[in-house]
This record gives structure tokens, sequence and C-alpha cells, in this order.
């Protein structure tokens, strides 16, 4: 009996001894283990632009520009491999509102938005940096503090505003009255391309403004605006600054239908420089088109990548634009995209 518990206590022993060893051995190479993996590992990773979910709230589908700057963000989406989560606004702010909500939900990467107005966003992208989302303005500007968004890409409204009126003086010869057709009351393109034109305009006292109506962007409201002031002014009306193309094809056709000329009776100049206005110009219907450049996907998502992978971007990301005339329109219009 005292034997057998001797060889009982022996083996005991062993077996603490080989436990030991083992665990040692376990703790030293550490191989046994998975390696912890630290947070600021995990946000280390580099995504790349097949991993960017991307959340883009657009205006609407109003005007030719729009529906050229649509095309560019989608086919450059599908050619660098993004999942693009597109929904058009309708020239509504309250559906834009309803789809940044629903990217938050979602959870993108990053959210792309073009205004539809200035004003009213504060809310919604505050509820989007709480989230951790962060937001790019592309094409117009929203009226928000700066911590509300990380970066701008799009056009100089201003600076656009400027070339239109510069171009309208030497068509008047420094005397005339002028109709302007406004874009979307509260956008960013319609308030800075008026005070644009306006700050080059006041230089000239025998230009006037006659009168300012909106045309929403569109051909068929500059259209009925136009008619509207033909018959309030007729033969007085000396030219036409429309906000953008679309408005001022509009007002080409109120302008035939009441029996003048338009380009030469009543001049025009407008802004975005689309295909259909090359056309007017050959056909000598329009005087001048001011670029704004709608071609912005690919740069977009460039932007999209490195504020994702937290690369420094600057706050604004200007476009290069310049201003076309019925000279050069039959030479140029091949090679627009838009
Ligand atoms: O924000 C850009 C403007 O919006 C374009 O000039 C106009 O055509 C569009 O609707």
């Amino acid at each position: 009996m005292k034997k057998f518990s001797r060889l009982f206590a022996h083996l005991l022993n062993m077996l603490i001894i080989l436990g030991i060893f083992l665990t040692a051995c376990t703790f030293e190479t550490g191989s046994a283990l998975p390696e912890p993996t630290l947070p600021s590992e995990q946000n280390n990773h580099k995504k790349s632009y097949d991993e960017l979910v991307v959340g883009y709230s657009q205006v609407g589908a109003e005007s030719e520009w729009r529906t050229g700057n649509t095309a560019s963000l989608k086919e450059a989406a599908e050619s660098l491999g993004v999942e693009l989560l597109f929904s058009d606004g309708q020239q509504q702010q309250e559906n834009q509102i309803k789809a940044i909500r629903t990217f938050i939900a979602q959870r993108v990467d990053v959210i792309g938005v073009s205004p539809v107005v200035e004003t009213g966003w504060d809310s919604v992208f505050q509820e989007a940096k709480d989230a951790g989302i962060p937001i790019i303005l592309v094409d117009r500007r929203a009226k928000v503090s700066d911590d509300l968004y990380t970066t701008y890409l799009g056009s100089d409204f201003i600076e656009e505003g400027k070339n239109a009126a510069l171009v309208m003086v030497d068509l008047l010869e420094g005397e005339g009255k002028i109709i302007e057709l406004v874009g979307t009351i509260g956008s960013a393109p319609a308030i800075d391309r008026a005070a644009g034109f306006r700050q080059v305009i006041q230089a000239y006292p025998d230009i006037q403004i006659i009168a300012s109506q909106p045309g929403d962007f569109t051909r068929a409201k500059g259209e009925e605006a136009m008619a509207d002031m033909l018959q309030l002014f007729g033969d007085d009306i000396d030219a036409v600054y429309a906000h953008n193309d679309d408005m001022a094809i509009g007002a080409i056709r109120a302008i035939e239908a009441y029996g003048l000329r338009p380009g030469q009776d009543i001049k025009i100049v407008s802004i975005d420089a689309i295909r259909d206005a090359f056309q007017m110009m050959i056909d000598g219907k329009l005087n001048a088109t001011v670029e704004c450049n709608p071609l912005l996907g690919p740069q977009f998502f460039d932007l999209a990548l490195k504020v994702v992978n937290n690369e420094p971007v600057p706050k604004w990301i200007p476009s290069e634009e310049g201003v076309f005339f019925p000279e050069d329109a039959a030479e140029v219009m091949p090679s627009r995209r838009y």
C-alpha cells in the first residue's frame, strides 16, 4: 500500500512539472495565442475604390447641365468600382434631407451632396457628423459652419456672373435694358451669379436690369418668364442675362414667338456651355455662354477616397472654366461632352 502511494505521489509530481514546462513554453513563444488587433491598427487600413460606399444626394434633373453631371458621377463610380447609392431630390430640399438620413442609417463611408438651396442644412449635416460620416459638397455650396462639411468641389459662381457681365457690357456697348432670368430661388448659383453680374455692371450707369424673373433653371419656366417680360416691356428689351443655358433656350423660343430675333434684336448671354447652347450660337440666336463644368465624377470619387482614408484635402477645389462665343462654336461643339 505504501509502495503504491509513493508511486502515485511520484507520478503526480511528474505531471505538475510537465504542466509548468508546457505553460512556460506557450508564453515564451506566444505562438499559441492570436495576435491582438489594436484599434489604431484597424483604422490604418487604407480603403480602395472597390471598398468605398458613397451616398450621393443630387438636386434633380432640371437641366442639361444636371443630366451631364449625373452621368459623370455614375460613369466614374462604375469605372472605378465604387458602390454608389444615388438619390434624385427632384429639386426639393426635404427629399434631399430624407436621402441623407437614409445614407446615415445605411452607414455609408461618405456622403456627397449638391444642395438645392443654400440654407437649412445644419441639423442633417450635424447628424452625419455625429455618425462619423463626412459630407462633401459638390457643385453647390451650403451656408453651414466649416466643421459640418469636409470640402467643396465646384465652380466659382460669382466669377461666372462677372464673366457674363463683361460680355454683356461689350455687346451692349455700355448701354441697354436687361431682363435677368434667375435660377432656383435661394440656390447658390442663382444668388452668386446675380451678385457677380451686378458687381461688374454697377460701373455702367446706362446699363439697367429692368426685371429679374425666376425660371428655376428649366427651359419651360424660362420660356414662360420671358413671354411675360415681352408682354410687359416688348421692344424695350435690349438683352437677356439667363443664369443657365436652358432658361436662355426657353427665352429664345419666347422671343421668336413674339416676332423678334434672339441674338440680334435681343442679345442673350447665359451660363453652362451645354451642347445645345453651341447649336444656338451656330444658329446666331445666342451671343455667348460662360462655362460651368459638370464633369465632376472622377474628381469627386478621388476626393471621397482621400477623405475616407484621412488624407488632407483643400477646403475648396474650384473648376477651371472659360467663355465661348459664336465664332468658335462650330469648331468647339464636337468636343463638348455635355
Ligand atoms: O448648380 C449648377 C447649376 O444648376 C447649373 O448652372 C444649372 O444649369 C443647374 O441646374
